[in-house]
């Protein structure tokens, strides 16, 4: 039975989001609450959410609101009914016995539940319910949450399961992982511990709020929140429940019991209506005195909040766990204290609440945003080195015992394929489901065919033979390393293999190219350098555009600036549902000029209007690369032309390069490269009707002077210099004068003020 008609049951946070992602993916779900109105206001906060639910406003007709008493009898088309009313036994209880009369036979039944076993959710419903009955655990929010834990157990039907599995990966896009019914399940188990872990050693050593999460963050691959930060965002009243939850479920020589005890500092804050973000501040707050906005961190010894301090501990900018132990000083001890506690205790969680390890990796790479899951990280410090490192008085998991004994490592490569070690098996190989391939498994098991600190290019044969570029510096953003990657790419490529797919498997395909080194090149007067730097990344990006083989981008995240640059000039993008794409330059000051002008004007210029309107493609552009605007999924970014009709769009992450592997492979029997472009451009005729533009938002205070004078520039790029209509412009000429106009602007110091200033603080200055 084909997933076809979807009911959620409970339109708050969690019901919205479920339904929000079953109408991304073009299927129709009634949404049911306890009134209809309570459910038409949930759709209301779906079209107005931020980060969207949904990838288009359009996408809101599929659901359909309702109220539970009226509309109960839709059950009985349903193939999939999902429960996400308030945690409550009783409530949640009363629901199922009402679909147990309705449900068609093998209409799948699952609930959301946080923290009630399986077992007593299903305790009086029909033996023929229970075997369709689960729990989804989906993550907030739906749409940008990877992870769906998929409880189950030996009651279940595995076909339904296997069904549901399916439908909830090819078509929500989620990372599925199957877990036993206990509590936390995998992900907040550990995940939850490690918070609490983090916040109680950071008190015992004294730490800072700032100083924890700078620790607690990116140095150990964890998002920037850190555990404060993250309480804040959690809500910390709805954490202090979810350890309550914890404490009521685990037994007492778990040792969640020794981290999970309300601490004096929580229940004050919630008292005082310091309950995070949604209240008045928590652990972080804003203060709003004088018309200025001002970050404050509360001094957790004195309740007392002072202006927030940047905390600078001279890491490495991409995650190095050994780097970071191997410090002398205090940051290392809680460092180590975390990651010690935690392997431990993820560690003690096999064989009995997870078969396989890497399931706990994926929950907490795909739940909780972590780079690099548990075990992963006790992959880099190495069995034998963290034994070594253990206390007298640490207990050993047997899991890991074995390990030690066994001399074995966790991932090990046998036939040319992955395995990891399992606790009772012994060396297993790593299976995915059809379909995915696994940039992650690649590296563990083998070296890529040139790498540098910015670039690696691996080998797949797949269906296709292919070199996969992958990006890896902090956020993706490009430099001159990057750039000669690509080029060592297309160098090798030719004649040896199929193609080439650039993906990655970092949040963000690529903020675009790294403004430290512009900033550096322009306070130095290196102009010469820019120059070179930019014509060095137009080749990079021509030859693979004219290559006699196919290219295809994979981008996830934000793909901006140089980034997207990157990807309009590929062949076929296979863009997931959640990828960010845009030309946002003109933010610091300046113009695309690694072909993305071009490359716009290229797009533009096909439209049919364009035919008719020699301003048409240049106003069009301007607007769009004038405004920065960005496109936060690939139906939006069609209607912008940053996506074209050859491109496609892929729900699930995990499925990426293999969707782009199976287009590589359907394209190499006929492929043709693209011809050069040639266009023409209006020139100085277009400019009275882009100044009028620039003085309107001039005159409504919605640019300042700065701005004015980007707009022009632009402007005078976008109409093609010093042309006319009558004039073929040739793709070497619009090349040149990206790079002459991006000159001009990078040399001013107002554009270089907007470049320090986003750099200082990550957002624009409207100067
Ligand atoms: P919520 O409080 O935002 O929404 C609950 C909704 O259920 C409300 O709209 C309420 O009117 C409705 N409801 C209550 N009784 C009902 C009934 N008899 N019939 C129909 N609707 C009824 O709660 P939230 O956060 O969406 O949580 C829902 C479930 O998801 C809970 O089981 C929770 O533990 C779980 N969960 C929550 C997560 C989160 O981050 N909020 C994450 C993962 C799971």
């Amino acid at each position: 039975m084909d997933i076809k008609k979807v009911v959620v049951i409970g339109s708050g946070t969690m019901g919205s989001g479920i339904a929000a992602q079953v109408a991304n993916a073009g299927i129709s779900v009634h949404l049911l609450d306890i009134s209809k109105e309570i459910s038409i206001n949930a759709c209301e906060r779906i079209k107005k959410s931020k980060p969207p639910l949904l990838m288009n406003e359009d996408l809101l007709k599929f659901i359909i609101p309702g109220n539970v008493k009226e509309d109960i009898d839709i059950i009985k088309n349903a193939d999939w009914i999902v429960e996400a009313v308030v945690e409550r036994i009783d409530i949640k209880k009363s629901i199922y016995s009402e679909i147990d009369i309705r449900r068609k036979s093998g209409a799948i039944v699952s609930s959301n539940t946080s923290s009630i076993p399986l077992k007593i959710l299903s305790e009086d419903m029909s033996e023929e319910m229970k075997k369709a009955f689960c729990i989804t655990h989906f993550f907030n929010p739906v749409r940008y949450m990877r992870l769906l834990e998929l409880v189950v157990t030996k009651m279940n039907d595995f076909k339904t399961i296997e069904q549901l599995k399916i439908f909830c990966d090819e078509k929500l896009g989620k990372t599925v992982v199957i877990c036993k019914d206990s509590p936390g399940f995998l992900g907040n188990r550990v995940g939850v511990y490690a918070m609490q872990v983090a916040m109680t050693e950071a008190i015992n050593l004294g730490l800072s709020i700032e100083e924890a999460d700078a620790i607690f963050g990116r140095p150990m691959g964890i998002p920037k929140t850190g555990v404060f930060g993250l309480y804040d965002l959690i809500g910390i009243d709805l954490m202090s429940d979810v350890l309550k939850s914890f404490i009521k479920e685990l037994p007492l020589e778990d040792p969640f019991h020794k981290v999970g005890k309300e601490l004096p500092l929580i229940n004050k804050l919630i008292k005082d209506g310091y309950t995070g973000r949604k209240g008045r501040g928590g652990f972080f707050r804003i203060n709003k005195d004088n018309n200025q906005k001002t970050l404050e961190s509360l001094n957790y010894k004195t309740y007392c909040y002072h202006k927030s301090k940047k905390v600078d501990l001279s890491l490495p900018d991409l995650m190095d766990i050994n780097h970071l132990l191997n410090r002398n000083d205090i940051y290392a001890k809680y460092a180590w204290s975390i990651i010690k506690k935690t392997i431990l205790y993820a560690g003690a969680l096999i064989p009995t609440v997870a078969e396989n390890f890497n399931d706990i990796d994926e929950a907490m790479r795909c739940g909780f945003n972590w780079q690099k899951g548990p075990f992963e990280i006790l992959n880099e410090i190495g069995i034998s080195n963290f034994i070594k490192k253990l206390d007298s008085s640490d207990n050993i998991p047997p899991f890991l015992q074995s390990l030690n004994d066994n001399k074995s490592s966790l991932f090990e490569v046998e036939k040319n394929k992955l395995h990891y070690y399992n606790f009772s098996k012994g060396l297993v190989p790593i299976t995915r489901p059809d379909g995915v391939i696994n940039l992650a498994d690649k590296k563990k098991m083998s070296s890529p065919l040139y790498s540098n600190e910015s670039i690696s290019l691996w080998e797949f044969n797949e269906q296709s033979h292919f070199i996969c570029a992958e990006f890896h510096t902090k956020a993706n953003a490009l430099d001159q390393l990057s750039v000669e990657g690509l080029l060592r790419a297309y160098d090798l490529c030719e004649n040896n293999f199929d193609g080439i797919i650039i993906a990655n498997d970092g949040m963000q395909f690529s903020a675009g190219v790294n403004l430290n080194v512009f900033l550096d090149m322009a306070l130095k007067k290196e102009w010469k350098r820019i120059d070179s730097f930019l014509s060095q990344f137009q080749q990079a990006c021509k030859q693979l555009q004219y290559a006699n083989f196919p290219v295809i981008a994979a981008p996830s995240g934000l793909a901006i600036g140089g980034g997207y640059e990157v990807v309009s000039q590929t062949d076929y993008v296979a863009a997931h549902s959640n990828s960010v794409l845009g030309l946002v330059e003109s933010l610091v000051g300046l113009i695309p000029a690694g072909g993305g002008c071009k490359e716009m004007l290229r797009r533009w210029s096909k439209d049919s209007k364009a035919k008719e309107d020699p301003f048409y493609a240049s106003l069009k552009v301007f607007n769009i690369l004038g405004h920065a605007l960005i496109a936060d999924s690939p139906s939006k970014s069609m209607y912008q032309k940053f996506l074209g009709p050859q491109d496609f769009m892929i729900m699930s992450r995990d499925r990426l390069i293999a969707e782009a592997d199976k287009k590589m492979k359907s394209v190499i029997p006929n492929y043709i490269p693209p011809q050069e472009m040639a266009i023409n451009l209006p020139g100085p005729k277009v400019m009275p009707s882009m100044i009028e533009i620039l003085e309107k938002l001039f005159e409504a205070n919605k640019i300042k002077e700065h701005s004015f004078t980007v707009g022009k520039k632009l402007g005078f790029m976008l109409s093609g210099g010093n042309t006319d209509i009558s004039q073929v412009l040739t793709e070497k000429q619009l090349l040149d004068l990206e790079r002459e106009v991006f000159l001009e602007l990078i040399e001013m110091p107002l554009t270089q003020e907007r470049i320090k200033h986003t750099l200082g603080t990550g957002k624009p200055l409207f100067n």
